[in-house]
């Protein structure tokens, strides 16, 4: 039986009073899957995880991690709570060290198991591991993302939930992104990911979810929505790449 880590139901939210941005989206995510959100531009993706985060307010439905009722914790709770989030930008601390970024992360290890922790973050990422000293600005893109999961894993999170990792890295970085995130669910860890790169994302995903306008359109099992002809009618107007091409990228 598979066992819900996050559940998520008719969630809305927005920034503004009387302007909702999420509009009762729904999704579940199982241990151990990886579970992809898609959507146009402007979709309300980042909205939705932010919300979820906590980063966005929510006035209506509710988000349960491990059937805890987590929906109105404030952001600075979240990780103790178990949810690590990794923005799309400035998800690193460019002017400390690598290693410095990892230490920042630990706040809520014991400490005696901090430096065994690191260690094992650079056993599974070894790119840090020969960066350790360096500024974390100087990275690659791909290396910042490696980093920026890193520190987010850290703590040993119930769930991982990533805002486009792969936005704006070259190809080659592209792919390392995506196979760092196969490796980690490998691993065991449940994510939630928000890409643009569908056909990437549906490669490494479990199910999949389709975004617009706030809310969640459709569902499906990720390997069956890259030709599904509904999702390529939800991207209308702004199709991905693949929609009428027969699944060329
Ligand atoms: N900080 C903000 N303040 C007000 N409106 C915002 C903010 N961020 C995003 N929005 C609005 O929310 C809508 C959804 O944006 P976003 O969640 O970023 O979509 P996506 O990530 O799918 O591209 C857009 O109309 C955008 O203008
Ligand atoms: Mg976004």
């Amino acid at each position: 039986m598979s066992e819900t880590v996050l559940d998520v139901r008719d969630l809305e939210a927005g920034y503004e009073p009387g302007v909702p941005i999420v509009r009762g989206a729904s999704i579940t995510v199982d241990r151990g899957e990886i579970v992809v959100v898609l959507g146009p531009n402007g979709a309300g993706k980042s909205s939705f995880i932010k919300a979820i985060a906590g980063l966005v307010p929510i006035t209506g439905g509710t988000v349960l991690l491990d059937g805890r009722d987590i929906t109105a914790a404030p952001a600075h709770t979240m990780v103790r709570l178990g949810l690590a989030f990794v923005p799309q930008t400035e998800n690193i601390f460019p002017l400390m060290s690598v290693e410095d970024n990892l230490k920042v992360s630990c706040g809520i290890l014991e400490r005696r198991d901090i430096p065994a922790r690191i260690e094992e973050m650079y056993a599974a990422f070894p790119d840090l591991v020969r960066q350790r000293r360096t500024a974390a600005g100087n990275l690659s893109g791909g290396q910042r993302q490696m980093l920026a999961v890193a520190r987010a894993l850290i703590v040993h999170p119930k769930v991982l939930v990533l805002d486009e990792p792969s936005a704006g890295l070259s190809p080659k970085f592209v792919a390392m992104v995506f196979e760092m995130l196969a490796g980690i669910r490998k691993s065991g860890v449940t994510i939630l990911l928000v890409e643009q790169n569908a056909k990437a994302a549906l490669a490494i995903g479990d199910r999949a979810y389709v975004l617009a306008e706030g809310k969640d359109r459709h569902e499906g099992i990720a390997s069956e929505l890259w030709n599904d002809p509904v999702v390529a009618e939800l991207y209308l107007g702004q199709r991905p790449s693949h929609v009428g091409k027969g699944g060329a990228a």
